[in-house]
């Protein structure tokens, strides 16, 4: 088992894109989820909608989703001033010790909100991104659990349609080659996933992953979308 100064790099029986990838990519695709949102997410999503309408809704939107301890999120909005940046994580201990940590720019808000639900209110909204950054999402390298990854998740359709230039990193290259291929199933074209040695790593996991001497991977995809928006909510 891969360790390096006690960060593991994901350790999967995979050894190639999971089998069964197209398949769910296809059937994700050709229907539209409907579970039920949370409320504490629906909550969320209503208070970074407020604060879109009160900041400007023309403003480009960049969402950093799975943002930890936002690290990522305030380099964002302060190196993009004149665009809105909202930081999401699931974990209230993570968006809290942001909230303490940094002195958060004005064009930056962090919310604790799970990314499907927020994603899939985003879409119905009719939110459309200039960027989306997926950071060191969770790899969750377990073959079986390929439906929690985001590309073989039922949310990935809301995903793609949320739109924008679409950043995604992690340690584990397999996560990105599947990543690349489920965009492809859907039409896109994505970076095939390169390494890269980060000079001033952009988040938390990113230092930890480096200093393990972990490889990094990350793609980018053009997903569309800008400037056509049609805001509801
Ligand atoms: C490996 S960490 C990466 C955090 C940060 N992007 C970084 O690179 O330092 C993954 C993060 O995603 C968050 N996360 C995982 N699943 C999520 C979900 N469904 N909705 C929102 N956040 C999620 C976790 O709480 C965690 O903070």
């Amino acid at each position: 088992m891969p360790v390096h100064d006690g960060s593991r790099v994901p350790v999967s029986s995979q050894t190639g894109p999971h089998p069964g990838l197209a398949d769910k990519v296809d059937r994700h695709l050709g229907r539209h989820w409907r579970a039920p949102v949370a409320e504490h997410n629906r909550a969320a999503f209503e208070c970074a909608a407020r604060w879109r309408r009160e900041a400007g809704l023309e403003r480009p939107l960049i969402l950093d989703s799975g943002c930890g301890t936002a690290l990522s999120s305030v380099r964002l909005a302060e190196a993009q001033p004149g665009a809105l940046v909202i930081g999401l994580d699931q974990s209230r201990a993570r968006v809290s010790r942001a909230s303490h940590r940094f002195r958060l720019p004005g064009n930056l808000l962090l919310l604790r909100a799970e990314c499907a639900d927020f994603w899939r209110l985003a879409r119905a909204c009719g939110w459309s991104l200039d960027q989306h950054h997926l950071l060191y999402p969770n790899p969750w390298p377990k073959p079986a659990h390929l439906g929690r990854r985001w590309h073989g998740h039922p949310v990935f359709p809301d995903l793609l349609a949320l739109g924008g230039w679409l950043d995604v990193r992690s340690n584990w290259r397999l996560y990105l080659e599947e990543m690349a291929l489920a965009l492809e199933r859907a039409g896109y074209r994505s970076t095939e996933p390169e390494p890269f040695t980060p000079e001033d790593p952009d988040t938390d996991f990113e230092r930890k992953y480096h200093q393990s001497g972990h490889s990094l991977y990350r793609l980018s995809c053009d997903l569309g979308g800008r400037g056509v928006e049609a805001v509801s909510c």
